[in-house]
């Protein structure tokens, strides 16, 4: 039987002895500390923490020690690991930190940066009254017709029975672009639509005051029966202010054919009002003079907020009607200027501004939002329909 080995020397067992596991723990920090990311420290990790590690070897050595030296080697061996395990826990979250960091710096977004999205376009919002009050004629069969700005006095003022002394021929009201002779001077007449039965062609210039001369152009080019409507810009030497324009828009009716009334001529209108303003608003006519039209009639509106009840109402001012426009039977010395027989063809015309629908509708209440070009306005508005 043999007795302890006496000779063997617990703390002699190399991996063991302090300054090897001094040597251990240093290579361990050094690695800790040289890894440049968590990758390597991931590695360098597994080779001086895992099971193969200097330490864990040196770890499992105890088991073989007698129980008198296990103590011992064991707390050295224990404070070696503890030491190499902060060291790399302390490293593992500086290099978490730095890599964070990087995050926020490499994938940041700058919300301040402008996008590359463009800003969707609007129409402008008397362009889009316009369609929606064409579309209501087209949707009642009538055809749509449109003229020149620019227009041959003839239309605008003779065809329309306008006296040669007529008021809105003056200066005040309308722009005159060219004299007769200044037209056939520099060859500016446009090209006959009448047939040569009438000498417009020698006409002046103006821009024209009202749509009305669409009338006198669809009824010589299309003849009748004829039912048209006539949107488009019109010009008055109006200064600008919140309920004036000089340019503005204007939409055309007109209805041409065998036994028509003035009853039609309101049936009309009512309906129209109906469609644009909703179902129920209805028209009312005052007397009042065009030399167009014979009988004549200012239209009035039925206040479709209030229908009268508000006297406070941002709509009619407490009025109860809304001023439209102008209408009236087509007068016979237009339907003969147009080469129509008036004993066979009566009809009636009416004209109304579309920009004062829009601001009638919309609660826009100057004029010159329209057209200050704000696209913040059409942005608004734009999508109404
Ligand atoms: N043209 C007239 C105006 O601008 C309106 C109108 C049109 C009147 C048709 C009667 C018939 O004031």
């Amino acid at each position: 039987m043999s007795g302890p080995n006496t000779n063997f020397d617990p703390v002699r067992v190399a991996a063991l002895e302090p300054e090897a596991l001094e040597e251990a723990v240093s290579t361990a920090l050094a690695a800790a500390a040289a890894a440049a990311g968590l990758d390597e420290l991931k590695a360098a990790r597994s080779a001086h923490q895992g099971d193969r590690s200097p330490l864990a070897l040196a770890n499992r050595e105890i088991g073989a020690l007698p129980p008198s030296a296990k103590a011992e080697a064991g707390k050295r061996v224990g404070a070696a690991r503890a030491r190499v395990a902060e060291a790399f826990a302390t490293r593992q979250s500086e290099l978490e930190m730095e890599r964070d960091a990087r995050i926020l710096v490499e994938e940041a977004v700058d919300v301040t940066l402008p996008t590359g999205r463009r800003p969707l376009g609007r129409r402008h919002p008397i362009e889009l009254m316009a369609t929606r009050i064409t579309d209501i004629f087209v949707g009642m069969g009538w055809e749509i017709a449109e003229g020149p700005e620019i227009e041959a006095e003839w239309f605008n003022f003779d065809a329309l029975n306008f006296d040669e002394d007529h008021p809105a021929r003056q200066m005040q009201d309308t722009f005159y672009v060219a004299a007769p002779d200044e037209v056939v001077a520099h060859g500016q007449a446009a090209s006959s639509h009448d047939g040569g039965h009438h000498d417009w062609p020698s006409s002046g210039l103006v821009l024209r005051t009202h749509t009305s001369p669409v009338q006198a152009r669809a009824l010589l080019e299309r003849g009748v029966p004829l039912y048209v409507a006539c949107p488009g810009r019109v010009f008055r030497t109006d200064d600008l202010d919140a309920t004036h324009m000089p340019a503005f828009h204007q939409v055309e009716g007109l209805a041409i054919d065998e036994g028509l009334t003035m009853a039609h001529l309101k049936g009309t209108l009512d309906r129209l009002a109906s469609e644009i303003f909703g179902e129920g608003t209805t028209t009312r006519l005052r007397p009042a003079y065009f030399p167009f039209t014979e009988p004549s009639a200012e239209m009035d509106l039925r206040c479709f907020l209030c229908h009268g009840t508000n006297p406070d109402c941002r709509a009619c001012k407490g009025m109860g009607w809304i001023e439209w426009g102008g209408c009236g039977m087509v007068n016979h010395n237009v339907l003969r200027a147009c080469g129509i027989d008036p004993e066979r063809y009566s009809g009636f015309a009416f004209g109304m501004g579309i920009d004062r629908a829009l601001m009638f509708r919309t609660g826009v209440s100057d004029m010159r939002d329209m057209i200050e070009g704000d696209v913040r306005f059409n942005a608004q508005f734009g999508m109404e329909i």
